[in-house]
């Protein structure tokens, strides 16, 4: 399973947008599973998603071949329980790709009791979305999400690391779309820059078509998969 987890330092600056766009082109090809790991739950309201996975009810909506699974609920108690676990496992098991939302926080129990279930009876590594906008000392703490985000997988998994697929600098303003950006990371896949579109500003990212950098990660993604299927 290919395992990619969306992270960035700052909000509102395009982590779900990139995480539904991606999951949305894969799903036309692969089973995808979206999880909404972040208290914001942008994704989980746009799709209608009342409750969530760990209190047992509403968690889920599908389109296709895409699964939009809510993780948690702010606000509630984490539910432990051992049904959970085959329920996670149930849903996950059927994916070719996991694709993590995060938000904002990547220490609390929530974030690192998903990483326990899912490490818990499986090896894959967890690569890795950065996003951040074009400011330098967002990138910088960006970054730094990045390693810490490796040691916690280090902790948790058999995995040695984290794999950078890509580091997206989202939100540039045109004019500065060929200004040179410092980002202090080196991603398999490279640096993506997508410039602020009106229309993702202006009526949000789930009533607009999908950014064409977004395709084009996607299907550098899908090129990956089907490497990994023939190696
Ligand atoms: N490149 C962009 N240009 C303009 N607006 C954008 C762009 N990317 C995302 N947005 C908009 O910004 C808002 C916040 O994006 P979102 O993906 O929810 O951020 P995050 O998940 O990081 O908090 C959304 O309304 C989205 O449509
Ligand atoms: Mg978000």
């Amino acid at each position: 399973m290919y395992r990619i987890a969306i992270l960035g330092a700052k909000g509102g600056t395009g982590k779900s947008t990139i995480a539904f766009g991606l999951s949305k082109v894969l799903a036309n090809e692969f089973s995808v599973v979206l999880l909404d790991l972040s208290s914001s739950r942008t994704i989980s309201n746009i799709m209608g998603i009342k409750g969530c996975l760990t209190i047992g009810h509403d968690f889920i909506a599908e389109d296709g071949k895409l699964k939009i699974v809510s993780f948690h609920l702010p606000f509630i108690q984490l539910n432990e329980s051992p049904n959970l676990k085959d329920i996670y496992d149930e849903i996950i098991d059927e994916a070719e790709f996991l694709i993590l939302d995060y938000g904002l926080p990547l220490y609390d129990r929530v974030a690192s009791y998903e990483l326990e279930l899912f490490y818990r009876t499986r090896s894959d590594s967890s690569h890795i979305i950065a996003v951040s906008p074009p400011h330098d000392f967002i990138i910088k703490s960006t970054e730094k999400m990045i390693s810490s985000y490796m040691m916690i997988l280090k902790e948790t998994s058999q995995v040695d690391s984290g794999l950078l697929d890509f580091f997206t600098v989202n939100m540039i303003r045109q004019e500065d779309m060929n200004k040179e950006i410092k980002v202090g990371v080196s991603p398999i896949y490279g640096i993506v820059k997508i410039p602020f579109l009106r229309n993702l500003s202006f009526n949000g990212f789930w009533n607009a078509d999908i950014p064409p950098q977004i395709v084009d990660m996607a299907s550098k993604l899908a090129q990956a998969i089907r490497l990994e299927r023939t190696s």
